[in-house]
């Protein structure tokens, strides 16, 4: 099968075209025919060696958390789909094993989703990652009630984009930090706030519009660029900031969270509960509740220019790779 696959970890140039062989579902898992990966910030981390301490990766591997496509094969004990059934899966990337970039991809069922015929590949490509996560970040660590406000930081991006939906289809008010070329975006998703990181004062913005500090702050981009997200939270509120593995990022100060009453709580997709969060985003995108962020399609010979743009840091929604029609 046709893959973009790495045959050591480095820079974009080292995802080149290759063959490799179509795997094989075992018990319990399904094979997947792609018609479109999205590609995710941890793609180019995982391209880069940055989980290899974690576990042995075997080359020539596949990079690619995120499908999109048909089930063309169904492995022992398989119940819950058959060959045709149109699905979106998150892979095993992260744990060393082959992901999304190819022609076919094999996963255990737990973490694969029917989708509605309403909903099309590219945009169901876009979702596990990213919308997972998120949904992890408001409801989960950040614990997001109702009524309540949010400060999204980095409301443009792939989790921003579904935060900011799923935040205020919950009845949450929502204000998100974006550059000056995303302000329109952001609000067409239905930000109530957006506020330009690069010309404007955060904390006074956010201050403004909530006194006394948000409720929660899911932080999306983190490198210390919310410089007084305590300040910008109420008391007894919670910061959930996404794990980004970038090394010696600046964390929020501790002591000073604690002074104020404002609980950290670092917030990374739960493998164990991404499946359901999968299923109820994926129904929620079906019933028509939520619609896809900006999607760029690429073809799939060009992840390393997919890669590029993603690692640059300021891609508005998602980046998805065209790998068939079908
Ligand atoms: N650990 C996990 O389980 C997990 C899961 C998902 C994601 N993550 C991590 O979470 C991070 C975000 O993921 P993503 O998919 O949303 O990335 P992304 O789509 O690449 O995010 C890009 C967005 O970030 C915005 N941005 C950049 N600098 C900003 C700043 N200083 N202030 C506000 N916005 C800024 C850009 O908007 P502008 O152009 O408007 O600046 C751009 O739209 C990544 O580090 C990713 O690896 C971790």
């Amino acid at each position: 099968m046709r893959a973009m696959v790495i045959h050591g970890f480095g820079g974009p140039e080292v995802l080149v075209p290759g063959e490799i062989e179509i795997p094989v579902p075992g018990p319990g898992e399904v094979l997947i025919r792609v018609a479109y990966a999205s590609v995710n910030p941890a793609d180019w981390k995982a391209r880069e060696g940055w989980l290899s301490r974690y576990f042995e990766y075997k080359f020539p591997f596949v990079v690619g958390f995120d499908a999109a496509g048909l089930i063309a094969g169904v492995g022992e004990g398989v119940t819950d789909y058959k060959i045709g059934d149109r699905v979106v899966t998150s892979s095993n990337q992260g744990i060393g094993e082959r992901g999304s970039y190819a022609e076919y991809l094999k996963v255990v069922t737990d973490r694969v989703s029917h989708i509605a015929d309403s909903v099309d590949f590219a945009t169901a490509a876009s979702i596990p990652t990213a919308a997972v996560t998120s949904w992890e970040g408001l409801f989960g660590t950040g614990d997001l009630k109702p009524g309540q406000t949010v400060l999204i930081n980095g409301g443009a991006g792939g989790m921003g984009s579904f935060a900011i939906q799923f935040a205020k289809n919950a009845g949450v008010k929502v204000a998100v930090t974006c550059g000056p070329k995303n302000i329109d975006y952001v609000k067409s998703l239905g930000a109530d706030l957006a506020i330009d990181y690069r010309s404007q004062d955060v904390l006074e913005a956010v201050l403004a519009w909530a006194p006394g500090g948000v409720d929660v702050i899911m932080d999306t981009v983190g490198q210390g660029s919310l410089q007084d997200g305590i300040a910008m939270t109420k008391p007894g509120g919670i910061i959930a900031p996404i794990g980004t593995l970038i090394p010696d990022e600046p964390q929020f100060d501790a002591v000073a969270a604690e002074k104020r009453n404002v609980r950290i709580v670092p917030t990374m997709s739960n493998r164990m509960k991404a499946g359901d969060y999968m299923r109820h985003i994926v129904d929620l995108f079906g019933k028509g509740v939520f619609r896809a962020p900006e999607l760029t399609g690429m073809p799939l010979e060009q992840a390393d220019e997919a890669h590029r743009m993603v690692k640059d840091g300021h891609v508005r929604g998602k980046i998805v790779l065209h790998v068939a029609d079908l």
